[in-house]
């Protein structure tokens, strides 16, 4: 069986040359949860922007490749990529107000998407649409869908995104700091409502963090992603019990109690980062020889 993502030596570079990304590879089989953790600026959302095939214009990917269930992203022409990442991929975004349109009801907002990606009936993505947002637990889905964004909190409103990633069954989402943006008692309950969805349905997660607490809860695999280079994968027990790398080993230490999400940050040790720093610099400039 075929990976449900398989990104292999992925790399992307800015206008001024400077690599953003570095021969990234990492996949994410069939059902499984892969958190993506590193700190920010590490280059965590320009690889799910990659996945979704919504790099801004300025990022070049410049060698590697996508697999998304074994079709290779890379040979498709633009317009049956579009649909094809469309079809079976969707995204929990970071940030639940900007992701939606303020100036549309949440119904027609959600039905639309189904009608227009999936070619459904308005009446089929309608009852779709009620279906999830009861999966959801919204309890007055009447109120909600006749709803602008700014009249819902925003757990409510993260709570549509997530009824609107699952409702078109997509084979892989990628979730971007889905609970980042909210208070600490409402990142719980939206936690414990995607990894419930998320076996319910059997939908393959990447799911982007910087928190290490939300991967031990959260993923069955895990990549450390440090300046745009991936420098540890392990299962996700694994590396809590065995960190291999001097970088990983930092950001935990960094973590007081990486399950307290009131325990306060430390910043990760500085000669690790030097050291790492030294190491990236003198891999970029080896890759830079073939690359020009
Ligand atoms: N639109 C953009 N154009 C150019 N560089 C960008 C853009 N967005 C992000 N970057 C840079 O790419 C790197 C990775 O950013 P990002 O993927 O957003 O990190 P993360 O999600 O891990 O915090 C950072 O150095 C950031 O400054
Ligand atoms: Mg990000």
């Amino acid at each position: 069986m075929s990976a449900c993502l398989d990104i292999a030596n992925l790399s992307a570079v800015l206008p001024n040359g400077q690599r953003v990304l570095r021969s990234v590879s990492l996949a994410v089989q069939p059902g499984e949860v892969r958190a993506l953790v590193g700190e920010s600026g590490a280059g965590k959302t320009m690889i799910g922007k990659a996945v979704l095939g919504v790099l801004p214009s300025s990022v070049r990917l410049v060698e590697g490749d996508m697999l998304l269930e074994g079709e290779d992203l890379g040979r498709l022409q633009p317009k049956a990529r579009r649909t094809l990442i469309g079809a079976r991929t969707a995204l929990i975004p970071q940030d639940p107000l900007t992701a939606l349109n303020p100036s549309r009801r949440i119904g027609p907002q959600m039905t639309d998407r189904l009608v227009r990606i999936l070619g459904w009936s308005g009446e089929k993505a309608d009852r779709r649409t009620r279906q999830l947002l009861d999966e959801v637990q919204i309890r007055d889905p009447e109120r909600v869908l006749k709803s602008y964004p700014h009249e819902l909190s925003g757990g409510m409103r993260q709570r549509v995104l997530i009824a609107a990633a699952f409702a078109a069954e997509p084979r892989l989402i990628v979730a971007d700091e889905p609970t980042t943006a909210l208070d600490v008692t409402v990142q719980k309950q939206i936690l414990r409502l995607i990894a419930a969805l998320q076996r319910e349905h059997g939908t393959a997660i990447l799911f982007v963090t910087h928190d290490l607490g939300v991967v031990a809860k959260i993923s069955q695999k895990v990549s450390v992603l440090y300046a745009g280079k991936v420098v540890e994968e392990a299962d996700t027990a694994a590396l809590f019990a065995a960190p291999q790398h001097a970088y990983t080993r930092a950001l935990m230490a960094a973590t007081p109690r990486y399950t307290d999400p009131f325990a306060s940050l430390k910043p990760v040790d500085g000669a690790v980062l030097a050291g790492l720093a030294a190491e990236i610099a003198a891999a970029d400039l080896a890759w830079r020889r073939p690359h020009g």
